[in-house]
């Protein structure tokens, strides 16, 4: 039996559709919303809007690129949390539709899983074996899970406050920096050196994560500096973004060690938008390297949010049969 499933994505800004068939991709189409930029942040009620626009063109074009036509659709998949309701709400109410005009199965998403299903998408050879461990570094979440069947994960541990994109884009904020400031930081800091400053490193004990006491000991930093400095940030820019950016990626590669410890799993992954930072990835592959384990890092376009990863999860949920019905509502939070 083939199977063909269109998935949407619209949980945070960027509205996204894909099509998976028989467990591959066939096309990820994204469009970004760049309405939030002046405002540093993403502006709920803007981004559904955004996605009310985007939705009926981004499904369009996945659909042509694929080569497949609405009949073809064995399912409709969408992201059903955890995110910003007014968002969510536009691609579950446009998955529903689709679904109930043509008969055909819905299947809900857990984001945080789809993150995962992400090291998925470059085919059977290149994907992570059973068990694995996944480190889900993103804007809303960073944890650490042990996955023993595509659809069977458990938290090891997690952040008990900020995560690790939220540490990269508040600490950007305070420099100044556009909003996200994740990748900012890392095109800065290829230039910086990352032993120029140093950070307060949380004490948080076994798998649990902490970034509140870094992002208020360089609150505190910047502070000091520019009262005998009005331009201390301006003039050292990239050696501020390198030493963050080393904070960061040690505090994560800790407990990453810790974990593959305490499991004894070798087989490690990671995911999320901020395994797009070109630091994290360095310093896995070289961990990875050093003690022997198997790394798999998600191509950049697969890091962040996108539908690709979304439709994949649902792959593994269609041939479990794991549907829902037209009941089905997005939730704002939503665990794994
Ligand atoms: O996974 P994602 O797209 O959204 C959530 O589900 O949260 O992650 C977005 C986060 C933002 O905090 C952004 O700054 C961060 O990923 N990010 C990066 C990089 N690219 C994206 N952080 C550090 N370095 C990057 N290259
Ligand atoms: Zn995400």
């Amino acid at each position: 039996m083939s199977i063909t499933i269109l998935g949407i994505e619209s949980s945070c800004d960027d509205t996204s559709a894909a099509v998976v068939h028989d467990g591959v991709l066939l096309s990820n189409v994204m469009a970004g919303q760049e309405v939030h930029r002046k405002y540093g942040g993403v502006v709920p009620e803007l981004a559904s809007r955004a996605h009310q626009q985007h939705i009926v063109p981004v499904v369009d074009m996945a659909l042509r690129e694929a080569g497949v036509e609405v009949p073809d659709l064995d399912a409709v998949a969408f992201t059903r949390g955890p995110g910003l309701l007014g968002s969510l709400l536009v691609g579950s109410s446009f998955a529903k539709a689709l679904a109930l005009a043509r008969g055909i199965p819905i299947i809900g998403v857990n984001h945080l899983m789809g993150h995962v299903h992400a090291l998925f998408l470059k085919g059977p050879e290149h994907s992570p074996s059973l068990p694995f461990l996944c480190m889900l570094v993103s804007g809303g979440h960073t944890q650490l899970m042990r996955v023993t069947e595509p659809l069977a994960m458990e938290t090891l541990g997690k952040t008990i406050d900020d995560a690790a994109g939220e540490a990269f884009d508040k600490c950007a904020k305070m420099m100044g920096l556009p909003y996200p400031g994740g990748p900012v930081i890392d095109r800065l800091a290829q230039e910086g050196d990352p032993h120029r400053f140093s950070f307060a490193m949380p004490r948080v004990e076994g798998l649990d994560f902490s970034f509140s006491g870094l992002k208020t000991s360089f609150l505190y930093f910047l502070r000091d500096e520019l009262k005998k400095d009005a331009d201390f940030i301006g003039k050292n820019q990239h050696d501020l973004a390198a030493s963050l950016q080393w904070t960061i990626v040690e505090i994560l590669i800790q407990k990453l060690i810790l974990a593959v410890e305490k499991t004894g799993i070798t087989e490690v992954g990671i995911a999320g938008g901020v395994s797009a930072n070109s630091a994290l990835k360095e310093a896995v592959r070289r961990t990875g390297k050093q003690k022997g384990w198997k790394v798999y890092i998600p191509e950049p376009r697969f890091t962040t949010d996108n539908a690709a990863m979304i439709t994949m999860t649902a792959y593994f949920k269609y041939l479990q049969e794991q549907f829902d019905d037209q009941q089905i509502t997005p939730r704002a939070r939503m665990m794994l």
